[in-house]
């Protein structure tokens, strides 16, 4: 039978597109749904097949997806790991069907060999980022600091607190007087400050640090509500670099936060098409930037630059 030129080229795109299941953790924070956003944008201009699944914080939801694209037979796996332990099955069932996995901005406490590569901040210096900002801030004063830690278990949480701690350590004027988690929602700092501040009532609260900025955006509204300053009477450094909190921080209510792209889909794409082209092994891990934003790097224009990316 004869075929056009035309409908020729369309079936050979449609035999080498690429298929790619995407297990996301959910859409706790503005950053999440950002990298959902850029995570689609990307596979759609590669023209590669994207199946999304939407986990809603659940590991054994994200081991099922997983389970679910190796049956289907799909080209890789883009993981964003909701916890660290717990892995190292799955991964091994992906690694039998000889599908190659990608793991997106959280770590996993498996053996390396069992994933391609990792896209990802250092996790760690990003706490210590946070912490440094903090401690030149208060100089020598007296600082009672209250934590708000992101999803228990996760590798963010467990990092970011890790890298706080190492930037403060040996200023004894700073302390960590309450930490507790908010679960990277913004509804859950909100609790968490509330409950923080009620603990705390009579003595002075100096700073808060937050694992993300939805945290710190919440705790903002229950430090507003307590009818104290934030960002004046509570400094608030946070994590991630979403607008809202440029907004925030143009209002003089949030003071620092560290970068975290969410563009963790780029540097997966390209490393996987180079592992189709020709069997290219990328770095286990691909490391992105973490970069400190205050109060003084013109935040509108830093809001204005990122408020349509999807966040
Ligand atoms: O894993 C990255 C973290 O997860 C982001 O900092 C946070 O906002 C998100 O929920």
């Amino acid at each position: 039978t004869l075929m056009t030129s035309a409908a020729i080229m369309v079936c050979a795109a449609a035999a080498t597109a690429q298929t790619v299941g995407f297990s996301q953790i959910g859409s706790e924070s503005g950053w999440r749904a950002a990298e959902t956003t850029l995570t689609r944008q990307q596979a759609e201009e590669r023209g590669i097949d994207l199946k999304f699944s939407d986990a809603q914080q659940r590991q054994e939801n994200q081991i099922a997806a997983i389970r679910s694209f190796v049956a289907q037979g799909v080209d890789a796996i883009l993981l964003a790991p909701v916890v660290a332990t717990g892995w190292d099955s799955v991964l091994e069932e992906a690694q039998e069907a000889e599908i190659p996995v990608v793991l997106l901005d959280r770590q996993v406490d498996a053996p390396d060999d069992l994933y391609l590569t990792a896209v990802g901040s250092d996790l760690v210096h990003e706490g210590e980022v946070a912490g440094q900002w903090l401690v030149e801030k208060v100089g020598d004063r007296e600082c009672r600091i209250v934590e708000l830690q992101g999803t228990t278990g996760s590798s963010p949480a467990i990092d970011r607190a890790t890298g706080f701690r190492n930037a403060i350590e040996g200023h004894d004027n700073l302390e960590i007087v309450r930490s507790q988690t908010g679960d990277f929602t913004r509804t859950g700092g909100k609790e968490v400050m509330e409950s923080f501040l009620q603990a705390e009532s009579g003595n002075e609260i100096c700073a808060l640090y937050a694992h993300n900025d939805d945290m710190a955006l919440g705790a903002i509204q229950a430090i507003n509500e307590a009818g104290l300053n934030p960002g004046e009477d509570i400094l608030i450094v946070s994590i991630d670099a979403v607008p809202d909190i440029f907004k925030a921080m143009a209002e003089g209510d949030a003071n620092a936060t560290v970068e975290l792209t969410p563009n963790m889909a780029g540097p997966a794409f390209d490393a996987l098409e180079a592992y189709w082209e020709d069997g290219t092994m990328p770095e286990k891990f691909i490391q992105t930037e973490s970069t400190l934003y205050t109060q003084d790097d013109d935040p509108m224009a830093e809001y204005e630059a990122r408020k349509d990316l999807g966040y």
